[in-house]
């Protein structure tokens, strides 16, 4: 089966859909920022501080090309990876993408307790949410699906995957 590629902003709920999907297909998940935390042995929050972002985005680009040699995995992606168009290129070959869409306001809400994503450490995290969906917006809406999740369930985004990727038989 060909890749199941999962795109969307921070707390769109990709690792959530993911595990479910897992469970569903029985396929394993490559959870991009975990594969590179684990091979920088540091939080994504030190490879920013440490680093910057663009050897952040170094790493996702060169992770993504290996990714992509392979299938039958779902690949849940860090949620800027549709910045570089190289990388949607690339996982859209590869894979069947969906995009996890959501408000600014609900993505807030799911991520305002969280304290590990390096680009929401700001005064006004909703207001950087608002500015930072608004530049994506466009690029997630490019993946072959796009699912609007506020008034779902997780089980509910996992379900109208499976039905596609079922349907689909690829
Ligand atoms: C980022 C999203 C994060 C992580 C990094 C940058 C982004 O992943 O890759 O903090 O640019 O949107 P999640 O979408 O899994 O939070």
């Amino acid at each position: 089966m060909k890749n199941i590629v999962l795109f969307g902003f921070m707390g769109s709920g990709k690792s959530t859909v993911a595990k479910a999907l897992s469970r569903k297909l029985n396929l394993p998940i490559m959870e991009m920022d975990k594969i590179i935390e684990q091979e920088e042995k540091k939080p994504i929050n030190h490879i920013f501080s440490e680093h910057g972002e663009a050897y952040f985005r170094e790493l996702e680009h060169k992770l993504i090309i290996r990714l992509c040699q392979q299938n039958n995995q779902i690949i849940s992606t860090g949620g800027g990876v549709i910045k570089h168009e190289a990388n949607v290129k690339l996982l859209e070959k590869e894979g069947i993408t969906f995009s996890l869409i959501a408000k600014p306001e609900t993505i807030y809400n799911r991520v305002k307790h969280s304290n590990h994503r390096p680009l929401l450490k700001t005064e006004d995290p909703l207001a950087t949410i608002k500015e930072l969906l608004a530049s994506r917006e466009e690029a997630y809406r490019t993946a072959h699906y796009v699912i609007e999740t506020d008034h779902l369930t997780v089980e509910q985004v996992a379900d109208k995957i499976y039905n596609i990727v079922n349907i689909r038989n690829d």
